[in-house]
């Protein structure tokens, strides 16, 4: 950590953590009275992680507003949170890599030199606590001391990123206590940029959800640091999920020959009691958490769940692929959840939930798109306005989350606190495809893999800010995350070859291919346990394939279909490789690739040739 912060508006005797500090650390120390010198709260509170705490915390929300509380009998524990309309997602054009070398950060992240930012922040952050408390959040990714695990230390000025890091991360006294003298931990500060005294010592009113129109979301790789201002959605305020397990972890990563990736982990289980453990990278809201939380339609299968969202794989002294999952809750998308797609969801936000940006039931209860077939005749809607059906906007925001433990998942596999994670057996890469890409394809081999983890593309959801429903690319869906060049992470998955004896299996997946007129022809959710089970006999070596240009596909025959609602000319189109959009597809890659200039490894181009060249032989 090398921040320089020369604002001395207050000294050193003022600062108010230096009483009672629950740590002798004295790099954490002075990172605190520094930050808090820079910001200037009223107050500096340490954060223990107990259950008195977060009731203190969620009771004060209550009566500032942020928080409602609901109703007890029908949602206990629960809160709905609504945020500033303007604050709903990630801002991925104010996400920032400051590398000292632009092609450190690559074409893909937006790049800021690490001096101009630094002195940038030290303006936006300076006296942007006035009037608040600074909450310092120790929190470990992975079980506390574990050896796939990182420290990290959050400061905000956010009560309700406080309770929600709770949820998301092992916080408070016992990764407090992990970071001794000498440990590395990552620091990270966060504000909504919202100061209750101005310059001229005014006062203003809280609001029920501060934030700032101006937004920072920012890295140092290379420093290991992370700085967050203006907004106080999930995806840019918790500290520990993206920023860290991500974008600093992914730079880790490659320095020490790991990945950080986007993506679920679970463990199934056939009617054979055979045990697979399976991580899937589709992009935000293209169902990681329903793939994760899946019960299968295929009876004697079983799915649980070891993670929704993030991954750590390390070679293992075992010659394998061992990943954990490093959070310790889920940050799901509502809408589209409901008894009939994501029961073990359901009843997993029975309670102790926070919800935000879903819509309120005139019983206190919650409601989004999707939850029922049918919507209740009236509801206060994500902006706090009455709702009914006839209304033209959703009750919901298309992003409404959930933020609950990890504990409370009824399928969460025994696995889960395991610190020396699983053995992965198979790769997934998917996206949200209405064309082209077919419902399952299996690489030949672990190159071929990488390139369709770099060929994902995927409709943009509303996870970001963005045209929802755009094509984009998202190489390993994570566009948005990888804290390095883009091309380096291709070379990096490449390397794995030469660090991991017993590699994974790779998979191209699709669950949201449509028909002309706009049905999806695949019916999803628990009925992807058919496509997992052919996955699986693929690794047994006991399931049909057919070649294709894009791969090896079910072979006639091969995926269970018994008993499914599918026409057998919906079901060859789900399995179809079409010359022609393959071409397209082909050209749209070259062109997606042309700015990695000589970081796209050889054999990434020599596939994209290998590609063109079995659609449309000489
Ligand atoms: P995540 O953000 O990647 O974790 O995605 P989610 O699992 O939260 O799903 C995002 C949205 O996609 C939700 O509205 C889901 O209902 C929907 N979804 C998830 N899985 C499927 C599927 O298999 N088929 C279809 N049609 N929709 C799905
Ligand atoms: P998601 O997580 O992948 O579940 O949508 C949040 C995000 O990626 O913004
Ligand atoms: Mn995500
Ligand atoms: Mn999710």
């Amino acid at each position: 950590m090398t921040t320089d912060v020369t604002h001395e508006t207050q000294d050193a005797q003022d600062t108010p953590e230096l009483s009672g500090t629950p740590t002798a650390n004295p790099a954490l120390l002075d990172w605190v009275r520094r930050t808090a010198r820079l910001t200037q709260p009223d107050r500096v509170v340490w954060c223990d992680g107990s259950q008195e705490e977060f009731d203190r915390l969620t009771a004060r929300m209550v009566a500032t507003g942020t928080l409602i509380p609901l109703n007890p009998s029908k949602r206990p524990g629960s809160f709905l949170a609504r945020s500033a309309p303007g604050d709903v997602a990630r801002v991925e054009h104010r996400t920032f890599i400051a590398s000292r070398r632009r092609e450190d950060a690559g074409p893909t992240n937006n790049w800021r030199e690490p001096d101009a930012l630094r002195e940038e922040l030290d303006g936006v952050f300076t006296g942007s606590m006035r009037g608040r408390t600074m909450y310092v959040v120790p929190f470990s990714m992975g079980p506390v001391g574990g050896p796939l695990s990182l420290l990290g230390v959050q400061v905000t000025d956010s009560p309700y990123a406080v309770v929600s890091m709770r949820t998301m991360t092992r916080m408070g006294n016992e990764a407090l206590a992990a970071i001794t003298e000498g440990t590395a931990w990552v620091p990270g500060v966060h504000s909504v940029g919202m100061p209750l005294v101005d310059d001229l010592g005014r006062t203003r009113p809280d609001v029920a959800w501060p934030c700032n129109d101006l937004k920072h979301v920012a890295h140092f790789p290379e420093t290991r640091e992370i700085w967050s201002f203006g907004s106080g959605y999930g995806g840019n305020a918790l500290l520990g999920k993206k920023c860290l397990a991500l974008r600093i972890a992914s730079a880790v990563a490659r320095e020490e020959g790991w990945l950080a990736e986007h993506m679920l982990l679970v463990k199934v289980t056939s009617p054979q009691q055979r045990v697979f453990h399976l991580a899937a990278a589709f992009p935000s809201a293209c169902g990681k958490t329903n793939l994760a939380m899946m019960r299968p339609a295929l009876p004697g299968w079983r799915v649980e769940t070891i993670g929704d969202d993030i991954a750590w794989m390390r070679p293992g002294p075992d010659g394998r692929l061992r990943a954990i999952n490093p959070e310790a809750g889920f940050f799901g998308v509502a809408p589209g959840t409901g008894w009939s797609t994501n029961p073990t969801a359901m009843e997993m936000l029975r309670e102790d939930v926070i919800f935000t940006n879903v819509a309120l039931t005139d019983d206190g209860d919650v409601w989004w798109e999707g939850m029922t077939e049918e919507a209740p005749a009236h509801l206060t809607d994500w902006r706090g306005n009455p709702w009914t059906p006839d209304s033209p906007t959703p009750a919901a925001h298309p992003n409404a989350r959930f933020t609950v433990a990890a504990a409370r998942c009824p399928s969460l596999a025994a696995e889960f606190d395991d610190p020396e994670g699983v053995p992965v057996d198979a790769i997934l890469f998917g996206g949200r495809r209405r064309t082209t890409a077919p419902l399952v394809a299996q690489a030949g081999d672990w190159s071929q893999g990488v390139f369709a983890g770099a060929s994902i593309s995927s409709e943009r959801t509303a996870a970001a800010e963005g045209a929802v429903g755009e094509l984009r690319h998202d190489p390993f869906a994570m566009l948005p995350f990888t804290g390095y060049h883009v091309g380096d992470h291709l070379s990096h998955w490449l390397s794995m070859r030469d660090r991991v004896e017993h590699l994974p299996a790779v998979f191209s997946v699709n669950w949201f291919r449509r028909g002309e007129d706009g049905r999806f022809l695949w019916p999803g959710f628990g009925e992807n346990a058919r496509v997992l089970e052919w996955i699986c006999g693929r690794l047994e070596g006991t399931a049909a394939a057919r070649h294709t240009p894009a791969g090896l596909v079910p072979a006639p025959g091969a995926l269970d279909v018994d008993g499914l609602d599918v026409s057998p000319a919906d079901l060859a189109e789900l399995l179809s490789v079409d010359a022609a959009a393959w071409l397209a597809e082909a050209d749209q890659l070259e062109r997606f690739f042309a700015p990695f200039g000589a970081k796209l490894p050889a054999e990434v181009r020599d596939h994209l040739a290998l590609l063109r060249y079995r659609l449309d032989p000489p």
